[in-house]
């Protein structure tokens, strides 16, 4: 299977070193080889290799901040406009982890298209395209008889959107509710053990939990970006971010952690969508509650189910090789069904 990756952030260098490192077992477990023939990022540079890129190369190149250090071998190709590349490169599936617009979902959302009308299936870990442009991929990977898959875009690769779009087919699904960001629940712990909310900020984006600007982690963005998408996964709704009430965790201090404690709760930011609606808000748990024990960037997610009664996911909600194999598992997920 040939990849092209937009972006090479974490979540891109996760799934390369994932990719390297398991490449025996993927191989004789799955029957699944990889190879990297493209990076495009905006900051970084862009390399194209048709044969292959050699990993260890470029995680070293990335690392030292440029795609420009990568070694001048025979045949590689640099530096083109993204939309150029993508429409030119014989790739077999894009990975899209460029940074988040929740907004817009630009520019990912048209490197998205280009790909599918060029032929290739998509993966996202990139929450903007199917948060805001759901119906256009979907048209677009239907004309090409391509795939969309986007497991990495909730809860990273803890299997939120597999166990609702597939394990739990023939039920029906009322409500998803949980905490769905990573950054926030660990800036909520660390604070518990006493630590000032911007030391907990800094050490979560040192841990690459939070997104680039992570002002859409702490005031409830990203967690109300992942409500659009599960409202579409478990109920096909198109709900807009106007649809939701949001409120991030900013105004929380300190004190009001202690407070929480003292009373035998706390504070977790609690993301609901039913198909009325939904929200992102914090809410002091009583520590009987199951959600009061998820902690740092754990995340969980109960679905109310009509067949099932409440189905509870708790896992990984960010992180480097976290959210890498959300992206390897949508690509085996393509080279089952393709292969
Ligand atoms: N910034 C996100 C989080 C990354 O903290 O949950 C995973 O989507």
């Amino acid at each position: 299977m040939k990849l092209m990756l937009v972006g090479f952030g974490v979540v891109g260098q996760g799934l390369v070193e994932i990719l390297r490192d398991k490449r025996a077992e993927l191989e004789s477990r799955y029957g699944f080889r990889a190879q990297v023939v493209a990076v495009a990022t905006r900051s970084k540079g862009t390399l194209y290799h048709p044969d292959g890129l050699n990993l260890d190369w470029l995680l070293d190149a990335a690392q030292r901040g440029s795609l420009a250090l990568y070694p001048p071998v025979d045949g590689v190709i640099r530096d083109e406009g993204i939309l150029t590349l993508i429409r030119r490169v014989e790739a077999d599936v894009l990975v899209e982890v460029s940074p988040t617009n929740l907004h817009t979902g630009q520019p990912a959302l048209s490197y998205c298209l280009a790909a599918f009308d060029s032929g290739k299936h998509v993966v996202l870990a990139n929450k903007g395209p199917v948060a805001v442009g759901y119906d256009e991929l979907l048209e677009h990977a239907g004309q090409a008889g391509k795939l969309l898959r986007f497991e990495g875009t909730v809860m990273a690769g803890t299997p939120s959107i597999r166990l609702a779009m597939q394990a739990l087919r023939g039920c029906v699904i009322a409500e998803a509710r949980g905490i769905l960001n990573g950054t926030t629940n660990y800036i909520l712990t660390q604070m518990e053990s006493g630590m000032s909310y911007a030391d907990a900020l800094a050490q979560a984006q040192q841990l690459g939990y939070a997104e680039a600007d992570p002002a859409g982690d702490v005031d409830g963005w990203d967690a109300a970006g992942k409500l659009l998408i599960l409202a579409r996964a478990l109920f096909n709704i198109p709900l807009k971010m106007d649809d939701l009430e949001v409120k991030g965790i900013s105004g929380i201090s300190l004190d009001d952690v202690k407070a929480a404690q003292a009373a035998g709760e706390r504070w977790k930011l609690i993301a609901r969508i039913t198909p009325e609606g939904g929200s992102v808000g914090p809410v002091r748990v009583p520590l009987s509650s199951p959600l009061a024990a998820v902690s740092g960037a754990t995340n969980a997610v109960t679905y109310v189910t009509d067949l099932l009664g409440e189905v509870t996911l708790v896992g990984s909600g960010a992180g480097r090789l976290q959210t890498g194999f959300g992206l390897l598992s949508d690509l085996l997920d393509i080279h089952e069904r393709t292969g």
